[in-house]
């Protein structure tokens, strides 16, 4: 018997010396120590051992046990170690690494136009009034006082889906479907996308505008003037001035063009402003009564005021930027520079 013990000693020395990850230990212990395993089963042998050395064998049967038991113990826990220092030395975490760096995004320039453009009009009680880019010929042009031969109703500056529905050309449409949701006197603004076939290096396709329009009683251009001396200090800086020279819309009469003092080089005469100190940056005008009259107001006791501005070719002169399409083109190295 203590033959067979210094055997099984042996080979349970040799295993857990072999043994390198915990489920062959936990085997190794299972081969040994369950019940069907061979120190028990040296127990079962007991019997065939003579009487008078049987409380002997059994002790050292039980010390061997014993034995056993405390080295897996021991080597379990140094398993156990062991592991739980591996899963550390993985996790572990330098905090004297400097951070990865998040480049946060930031606004598009024309969305920088159009929103120094909202907090303006909104701080003097307008309301932001949003049309579908998406129109039918007669919030496009007939309400607006554009007859049926008018040069702008012609294929090459309008997208046309059928006879009827096309891509809007003007924010303009805005003043019409105001009119006909909202109670006078009511003042907004109509940001939004428009569209029209032309495509060089001033135009694209598809380029922002932002109406302005004002109803009310008894409004005439010199009302229009300090609303768009306003606009124009907003997007330029506070010295800017604006001039009014008269123009042609169909839905205002007076028609005014509006330019402001060069951005560049403050009225002094440049190449952006082609020497002359000025450049123009809105169409405006008082409504023409036939477009009140179109939208079910009596033009007797109502007036208005429209203005109308590129947020694209604002966004161009303010930030000095010659080309729409560098807009459009989505080149983050471009549009990056117009971090603020
Ligand atoms: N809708 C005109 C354009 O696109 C601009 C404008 C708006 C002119 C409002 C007068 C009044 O050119």
């Amino acid at each position: 018997m203590e033959e067979k013990i210094k055997e099984l000693r042996a080979q349970i020395d040799e295993m857990t010396c072999k043994a390198t990850r915990m489920e062959e230990l936990k085997d190794i212990r299972f081969k040994f120590l369950s019940k069907s395993g061979s120190i028990p089963a040296l127990m079962k042998q007991l019997g065939s051992v003579p009487k008078e050395e049987r409380p002997a064998v059994g002790k050292l049967i039980n010390e061997f046990k014993t034995w056993a038991t405390e080295l897996f113990d021991e080597q379990e826990k140094l398993f156990a170690q062991k592991a739980l220092q591996l899963r550390y030395a993985a996790e572990a975490v330098d905090v004297t690494m400097p951070a990865k760096k998040h480049k946060a995004g930031h606004m598009h320039p024309v969305t920088l136009v159009r929103n120094e453009l909202i907090d303006a009009f909104t701080g003097m009680g307008f309301t932001v009034f949003e049309g579908p880019e998406i129109e039918d010929d007669f919030h496009n042009f007939t309400a607006l006082n554009v007859s049926a031969d008018h040069p702008a109703r012609d294929r090459q500056d309008t997208f046309y889906i059928t006879d009827d529905i096309l891509l809007r050309t003007q924010t303009s449409t805005g003043q019409i479907r105001a009119m006909e949701t909202l109670k006078p006197p009511f003042k907004i603004v109509s940001p939004g996308r428009v569209f029209r076939c032309d495509d060089d290096g001033t135009h694209a396709p598809m380029f922002h505008q932002m109406e302005g329009m004002v109803i009310d009683k008894n409004l005439s251009l010199c009302d229009l003037q300090g609303l768009l001396d306003t606009l124009a200090k907003t997007v330029f800086d506070k010295d800017t001035k604006t001039r009014f020279r008269p123009s042609y819309f169909p839905f205002t009469e007076p028609s005014v063009e509006v330019d402001v003092t060069c951005c560049e080089c403050h009225g002094k005469g440049c190449s952006l402003c082609k020497g002359t100190g000025w450049i123009e940056i809105l169409g405006a005008g008082v409504m023409n009564r036939n477009v009140i009259k179109n939208c079910g107001l009596d033009p007797d006791e109502w007036t208005g005021l429209a203005f109308g501005t590129g947020l694209d070719r604002v966004a161009m002169l303010k930030y000095g930027v010659n080309n729409i399409h560098l807009l459009y083109d989505g080149d983050v190295r471009i549009l990056d520079q117009f971090r603020k």
